[in-house]
């Protein structure tokens, strides 16, 4: 380090004032790295800035002098995205957090990119509005880190990620120019969507500070059932026949198989199971969010007893009230808890993509693979009406575990059947090397033109997503 950077790092101290620069014996361990369990790295200082205005400050001092900056939101991404660099700067978000507007009539909410997302769903929510977004770090995530991945989560079937539930953002670009695209109209056709360049780019392109997010109307009454089914092909079968019968009102549909059940009811300090799986090879999460609960809230039920007169599943527990509903998420969210030595410890986790009618096979060839090449024991669940399927694998005891091995039997057999390595956590580092397995030659080409063009200097958390 150059005695003029530290100099200007001075300055931006002086900019942000003792809580806004953090460096040295104040610099807090959380932001050192995220849930990706990658190390902790060693950066400059952590810069807490409160206004766009700093951050274009931060970026602009940064760009002129060569520092790479990695934006942090919440810290919960599964790849390493929001790790910052030795030697660079961690740009936490964390204060830069509060919701500006609700627009009932527009359906809009305005909020700052700190803000975590589950005090966006409980400000929607004392609006008498919705925000759909939903995922297992709701409490810690930030809206900003959730739209910078893009993120899926629980009730993508219905109302799509992070990019579909979002109309404009206010974006600093990596030479400190503030671009307000604080868009709110469903329709906006006028030349290029530019903010879509930055909802998935991990960081890579510019810093979001704001958003202007989509509004829905709040759920009238919410069902679920948590039932079991015998084959990978009832699963199936239930799948088309509650797309067919609750049309848009299907707001979940998540599968865990056996494996991944056992794992997280009876390993799961606290988890009980709401329903016994027997010897059934799937439980399946079904949600409806109705309109009216006299006639949704019955067509649940009937369909639920002809999915048992039709022999499709063979048990379901059902919701009798939210908190019902929230303990069978709570099985589904178990795998938060599988690091817990008591549990799994440590272990890989994959977040593949794939088409439903194939996911029997990948995984059937998944957990034989993993286990005859290196010991390596695996458990399946995910959004599975979504096409995602998440993976847990770990070997008893290795230390490390075997991260580049495993990941090369699990993404040759997506290679080979046509998905993709990520469906929604994204790259970061941790999937860096296994990218061309998803993306052309000449679609990772055209990401480079990208970066390039956007930020020449190459300091927008560069590492991340390619090199
Ligand atoms: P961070 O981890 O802080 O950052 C993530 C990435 O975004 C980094 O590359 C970072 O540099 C960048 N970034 C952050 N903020 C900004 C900003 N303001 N501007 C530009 N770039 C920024 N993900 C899913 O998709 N679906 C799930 O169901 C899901 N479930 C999860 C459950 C648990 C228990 C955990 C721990 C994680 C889960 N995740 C899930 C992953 C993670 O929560 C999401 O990716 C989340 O959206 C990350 O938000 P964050 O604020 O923590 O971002
Ligand atoms: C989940 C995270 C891991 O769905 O994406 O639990
Ligand atoms: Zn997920």
């Amino acid at each position: 380090m150059d005695g003029d950077v530290v100099l200007k790092d001075v300055a931006l101290s002086t900019l942000l004032g003792p809580a806004g620069h953090l460096a040295g014996a104040d610099m807090p361990a959380r932001n050192r790295t995220d849930w990706s369990f990658l190390p902790a790295t060693n950066p400059r200082a952590v810069l807490r800035p409160t206004t766009t205005q700093e951050v274009s400050s931060i970026l602009r001092y940064a760009d002129s002098h060569g520092v790479p900056v990695t934006p942090q939101g919440g810290l919960t991404g599964l790849v390493g995205g929001a790790r910052p660099l030795d030697d660079g700067i961690a740009l936490s978000l964390e204060r830069m957090v509060g919701i500006e507007e609700i627009d009932a009539d527009g359906m809009t909410m305005t909020v700052r990119a700190g803000t975590p997302l589950e005090t966006i769903q409980k400000a929607a929510a004392e609006a008498g509005l919705y925000f759909p977004l939903d995922l297992g770090a709701r409490g810690s995530c930030a809206i900003g880190g959730n739209l910078s991945t893009n993120a899926g989560g629980n009730r993508v079937i219905r109302y799509g990620m992070a990019r579909d539930l979002v109309l404009g953002v206010e974006v600093v670009l990596p030479d400190g120019t503030v671009m307000p695209m604080l868009n709110k109209m469903i329709k906006n056709n006028a030349g290029y969507d530019l903010k879509q360049l930055f909802l998935g780019a991990e960081g890579t392109l510019g810093v979001i500070t704001r958003a202007v997010l989509r509004l829905y109307p709040a759920p009238g009454c919410t069902h679920a059932v948590l039932c079991t089914a015998e084959s990978f092909n009832k699963v199936l079968a239930v799948l088309s026949t509650v797309r067919r019968r609750l049309g848009p009102l299907l707001s979940a549909f998540e599968v865990m198989w056996s494996d991944y059940w056992t794992q997280a009811t009876q390993k799961v300090p606290g988890m009980r199971a709401p329903v016994e799986i027997g010897g059934a090879s799937h439980v399946i999460l079904i949600e409806m969010q109705g309109l009216d609960d006299t006639i949704d809230g019955a067509r649940f039920a009937q369909l639920l007893e002809d999915m048992i007169e039709q022999e499709l599943i063979t048990d379901g527990a059902v919701a009798q009230s939210l908190g019902d509903v929230a303990a069978f998420w709570a099985t589904r969210d178990a795998a938060a808890e599988f690091a817990n030595p008591a549990v799994i410890g440590p272990h890989i986790s994959f977040d593949v993509g794939l088409t439903v009618a194939r996911m029997d096979e990948f995984t059937t060839r998944a957990k034989q693979g993993l286990m005859d090449a290196l010991g390596c024991h695996s458990v399946y669940y995910g959004h599975v009406g979504d096409g995602n399927l998440h993976v847990v694998a770990w070997v008893p005891g290795a230390d490390p575990q075997p991260l580049s091995e495993a990941s090369r039997i699990v993404y040759d057999i997506i290679g080979d059947m046509g998905g993709t390595i990520s469906a929604e956590h994204g790259i970061g580092t941790l999937k860096k090397p296994y990218l061309p397995l998803s993306r052309s030659v000449e679609e990772i080409d055209t990401m480079r033109r990208l970066k390039a063009a956007l930020d020449p200097g190459g300091i927008m958390n560069p590492t991340k997503i390619f090199d």
